[in-house]
């Protein structure tokens, strides 16, 4: 069993993504920590517990903060575009949701549950990666008690969506990014590179949900809105499913190809939030890379197997 903790912003591909973690038989759904990006703080915590209540999800929810780590960075508006103004495609999500949240913050609830199971848990971040840079600032030693780290950000062979430098998640906070990729843990990155090849198009996400009934029905109502704006960008009119891509990784990495190396991230300027490897076995004169550990970035998927245990998991 995958002991996962979801850092999420729910978010239309979060959604999805947190359905197939809750449907996944070897995967053991421990929490669910919130972060700012595709909606406030306020509202994708809302919608976690909304999903929650749906989906019949048992895992904790605990809020982020809600701020970068670099306080002086400001948020962006254009989520509303692709995700809508209350984050899951305008379905209408009622205001409050009545269920607990977790009284610790993301970071100190991530902090706690590491350590109550030293080795065991993979953190899966789809956001801004605040809440896990928050954790290490808090607590370095985490790094070595988590077994893995999944990460749904960045783009290195191929442009960014949110500038031609950045992929959104990453550029949404560089410098929590940056933390994250620099700590000694093992970190598997989950970009544009490969994500951009997994799309759910209209019709098979229909026929999924005829086939399947309440909780389909809801996911595809949500994602209605991220089709219309995303399948005018995409072959056969659907959705990439971003945030899917990387939490089908912890049970297929098989189906990926990865390359290693140190990876940083550009903090500033034109290229605000760009991820860049320095490839394992290059040398370079010293400078800003010494020490930083190898991680995993993708560059490499089988999309077709990707999207079949997708479907088959929804
Ligand atoms: C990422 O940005 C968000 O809008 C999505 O939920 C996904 O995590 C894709 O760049
Ligand atoms: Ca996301």
């Amino acid at each position: 069993m995958h002991k996962v903790i979801f850092d999420t912003d729910p978010g239309v591909d979060d959604a999805m993504a947190l359905l197939f973690l809750h449907n996944h038989p070897e995967i053991d759904l421990i929490g669910i920590t919130t972060v700012f990006g595709n909606a406030s703080i306020e509202t994708t915590t809302r919608n976690a517990l909304f999903l929650k209540r749906e989906w019949g999800i048992s895992a904790p929810v605990a809020k982020g903060n809600g701020q970068t780590y670099d306080p002086a960075r400001n948020t962006a508006d254009w989520p509303v575009m692709i995700h809508g103004h209350d984050g899951l495609g305008n379905i209408g999500v009622p205001e409050t949701i009545d269920l607990p949240i977790d009284p610790r913050p993301a970071h100190r609830f991530i902090i706690d549950t590491v350590r109550a199971n030293p080795g065991e848990v993979t953190l899966i971040a789809v956001g801004r990666m605040s809440n896990l840079a928050d954790a290490l600032k808090e607590d370095p030693e985490i790094a070595g008690l988590v077994k893995q780290v999944i990460i749904m950000g960045g783009a290195f062979d191929v442009p960014g969506n949110i500038t031609p430098a950045a992929e959104a998640n990453i550029h949404g906070d560089p410098e929590a990014a940056d933390v994250v990729m620099g700590a000694h843990w093992k970190v598997i990155v989950v970009g544009l590179d490969v994500t951009i090849k997994t799309v759910m198009t209209r019709k098979r996400l229909a026929e999924l949900t005829a086939a399947n009934g309440r909780h389909l029905k809801l996911l595809s109502d949500i994602s209605q809105f991220y089709i219309d704006f995303y399948g005018r960008h995409v072959k056969d009119e659907g959705m990439v499913v971003h945030d899917s891509c990387a939490c089908v990784y912890l049970v297929a990495p098989e189906l990926f190809t990865t390359r290693s190396g140190a990876i940083r991230v550009v903090a500033g300027g034109i290229a605000d939030g760009q991820t860049i490897q320095k490839p394992d076995g290059r040398a370079f004169p010293p400078g800003d890379w010494d020490g930083l550990p190898s991680q995993h970035a993708c560059i490499g998927i089988d999309a077709e197997k990707v999207m079949a245990l997708l479907d088959e998991t929804l």
